[in-house]
């Protein structure tokens, strides 16, 4: 299936043609969960991944063998993507399940269901700017012409798997009342990755011994996942992805958005998300204080391809 080229619609949202089929998308949209899944739910760029890693080793009991001899996709397919009835045919044991839909997309196959739903929420100035590096080498979406159009793109909500705003309000709207969702972001794991897996295996029943989540812990971390062919898509071939246009591990830094944005850029991205997100109580961490500060102050950078400040 290559369909680099195609996007598919549906209701609305626009989708990769290369993992989504019409077919593939009805299937997700009336699928019938069992009270024994985990549902992994982001919007791309967000710490996918990352939690399908953790998850992995948690319900492994941090025996990394899965983890290194299993595809991510594999072992945590995406509900919507046509190879998902495949894989979760041959699956064994609890699912582990993965969605980047829009809550209105879902929540009529999960209703009545006691699946758990992980969501995990990443700051959406970092989600753009890795959504927009992860758009010049995935052949499979549009190739963007600058950044400052992606952007724009982005606020609007018109890139394909539709609006963050919408994405992040849907699924956090009815959390509250629900025991069986979890709500966590890429910045709580990144300055507690620790803490952030024993609370998520305490939400699964799966608590860890020390010994566990010290390895689980080794195979979360950043260098050990950039260097994991499972987890870092460098067996997916170049005229998918081109991998001489960037890593999908690529930073997985808090803050990075501050290479890339101007300041008009950022006060307008600000004006934006007030406005979508009034009412909503969550909130967000847009840095990491003394770590990712510019050494250039942001108001003098007017180039945002030739980002000053290079913090990889
Ligand atoms: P960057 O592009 O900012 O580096 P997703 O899996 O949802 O597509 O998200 C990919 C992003 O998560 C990338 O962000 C990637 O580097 C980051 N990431 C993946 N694993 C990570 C880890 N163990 N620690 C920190 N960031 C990680």
């Amino acid at each position: 299936m290559a369909r680099l080229d195609v996007t598919e619609t549906f209701r609305q949202i626009t989708f990769p043609g290369h993992l989504h089929t019409q077919e593939s998308l009805r299937y997700a949209t009336d699928f019938q969960f069992r009270d024994t899944d985990t549902l992994i739910v982001t919007y791309p760029k967000s710490g996918t991944t990352w939690m399908q890693q953790a998850l992995t080793l948690l319900f492994s009991r941090g025996d990394a063998t899965l983890a290194q001899s299993v595809p991510n996709w594999a072992r945590a397919p995406w509900l919507e993507q046509y190879y998902c009835p495949e894989v979760l045919k041959a699956a064994q044991g609890p699912r582990i399940i993965t969605t980047h839909l829009p809550h209105h997309l879902l929540a009529p196959a999960l209703q009545g269901s006691k699946a758990k739903v992980i969501y995990v929420a990443r700051n959406p100035k970092d989600v753009a700017v890795s959504y927009y590096h992860f758009h010049k080498m995935a052949n499979f979406l549009p190739q963007p012409r600058s950044f400052a159009e992606f952007l724009d793109e982005f606020m609007a909500g018109t890139l394909h798997y539709g609006s963050w705003f919408e994405h992040v309000r849907g699924w956090t709207r009815t959390a509250k009342d629900n025991s069986n969702f979890f709500y966590i972001t890429y910045e709580d794991m990144w300055q507690d990755l620790r803490g952030s897996l024993a609370r998520i295996g305490t939400f699964l029943q799966c608590p860890l011994e020390a010994e566990e989540l010290n390895s689980s812990l080794r195979h979360c971390s950043f260098s050990s996942m950039k260097d994991n062919a499972m987890v870092n898509y460098t067996q997916i071939p170049d005229e998918i992805m081109d991998h001489s246009k960037g890593q999908f591990m690529r930073k997985g830094k808090i803050g990075d958005w501050k290479t890339m944005f101007t300041v008009e850029q950022s006060q307008r991205f600000d004006q934006v998300f007030q406005s979508e997100m009034q009412g909503s109580q969550l909130s967000f961490v847009w840095g990491c204080p003394g770590h990712l500060e510019p050494v250039e102050p942001l108001e003098t950078r007017t180039s945002v391809e030739n980002p000053i400040v290079s913090v990889a």
